[in-house]
C-alpha cells in the first residue's frame, strides 16, 4: 500500500488486488448517476456527471450538492453543462488497461460484439509489450498500444502515467476498465478519471482483498468465493460495489481450481458491469451502489 502524495483528493491509498494495482478517489457521500463522460477539457466535470447517455432512459439529475462543491474547489473548472457529447449518437466508449492474457476484456468485446453491452472498446493499453491483451485487441482491430512503463517494477513512471492518460483522452473514453492491469495508477491518471475507473477483483469483498484472491478465499476455509467489480477508490480493494458473483469452493479444490472457476464468473460479471455503467443505469449513493444488472 502506498500513499501518494500532494493529491488533491485528502489521501490515495493504492492497492494490489490479484496481481493488479490501482487507485482512484471517490466523491465522499456524494450520490452521482455513473453515464457518459467527457474529458475535463472539454466541460465541467460536474457537468460530466449530470448527463445521462442518449442511449438511456431519460430521469433528470441533479448533482449532489457536495459533488458540486467538491467539484468546484478541486477542478477549478466553470460549472458549464456540455452538450457537446449530449447531442450526438456517439457510444459509450471505454478504454481497457491490462498487463496480462486479457481474458476479461476478450468477455467484454465478445459482449459488445453479441450486443449484450451498448459500448465500444476504444483502446487497449498495456505496460506489457507482449501482453496477449494486445494481441487479442489486435485480432479484433481494436487499437492497441503498449505503453513503456519506465524504470519502476511496481508503478509507472511519470511519463508513462501521463502518456497512458494522453491515450485515453485522445480516445475520449467514458469509463477506464481495469482488466489485470499490474500497475500502480497515480494521481495523473485518478484525477483524470475521477469516479470512472472500475476493477475486478478475485474474491467476494471485503473480504480477501489485495494479492492471490482465490489463495486466501481457499486458506481461510470459506464455502464460498467469487469475484468483485468495484469503483476504484482511494482504499485497497474498498470502492463501492457494483456487481458480485459467487463462485462455491469444492472440497478438493486447489489453488488453480478455484482460480479457473473464478477467472469463469468474472468473464460473466464485468460485461454485466459495463453494461449497466454504459447504459447509465447505475447510481452510486455513498457506499451503495445501486442499479439493477442484466
Ligand atoms: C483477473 O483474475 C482479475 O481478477 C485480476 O486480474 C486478472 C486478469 O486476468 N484483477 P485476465 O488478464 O483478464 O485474464
Amino acid at each position: 500500500m502506498l500513499l501518494e502524495g500532494q493529491l488533491p483528493w485528502p489521501s490515495c491509498r493504492v492497492m494490489d488486488c490479484g496481481g493488479k494495482r490501482s487507485a482512484t478517489p471517490l466523491w465522499p457521500a456524494a450520490t452521482v448517476s455513473i453515464h457518459r463522460l467527457v474529458p475535463p477539457s472539454e466541460s465541467a466535470v460536474v457537468a460530466s456527471l449530470c448527463r445521462r447517455s442518449p442511449k438511456s432512459p431519460v430521469r433528470p439529475l441533479t448533482p449532489h450538492p457536495l459533488l458540486v462543491a467538491a467539484n468546484s474547489a478541486l477542478a477549478g473548472v466553470t460549472l458549464q453543462r456540455s452538450t457537446k457529447r449530449m447531442s450526438d449518437a456517439q457510444k459509450f466508449r471505454i478504454g481497457v488497461l491490462g498487463s496480462g492474457k486479457g481474458s476479461n476484456f476478450v468477455a467484454i468485446a465478445d459482449a459488445i460484439r453479441a450486443g449484450q453491452v451498448p459500448a465500444e472498446v476504444a483502446i487497449v493499453l498495456s505496460d506489457v509489450e507482449n501482453a496477449g491483451i494486445l494481441e487479442r485487441a489486435r485480432e479484433r482491430n481494436i487499437p492497441a498500444r503498449f505503453i513503456a512503463p519506465g524504470k519502476f517494477r511496481t508503478k509507472l513512471e511519470d511519463e508513462a502515467e501521463a502518456a497512458f492518460v494522453a491515450a485515453l483522452r485522445e480516445t475520449k473514453v467514458d469509463l477506464v476498465v481495469l482488466a489485470g492491469f499490474m500497475r500502480i495508477i497515480k494521481s495523473g491518471l485518478m484525477n483524470a478519471f475521477p469516479n470512472r475507473i472500475i476493477n475486478i477483483h478475485p474474491s467476494l469483498l471485503p473480504s480477501f482483498p489485495g494479492l492471490e484472491a482465490w489463495k486466501q478465499a481457499l486458506d481461510h476455509g470459506v464455502k464460498f468465493t467469487g469475484c468483485t467489480v468495484h469503483f476504484v477508490d482511494a482504499g485497497v480493494d474498498s470502492g463501492p460495489i457494483i456487481g458480485q458473483q459467487t463462485v462455491p469452493v469444492l472440497d478438493d479444490d486447489t489453488p488453480e481450481t478455484l482460480h479457473q472457476r473464478i477467472h469463469t464468473a468474472e468473464h460473466e460479471l464485468y460485461p454485466k458491469c459495463v453494461a449497466a455503467i454504459a447504459r447509465g443505469e447505475v447510481e452510486v449513493r455513498g457506499r451503495r451502489v445501486v442499479g439493477k444488472l442484466r
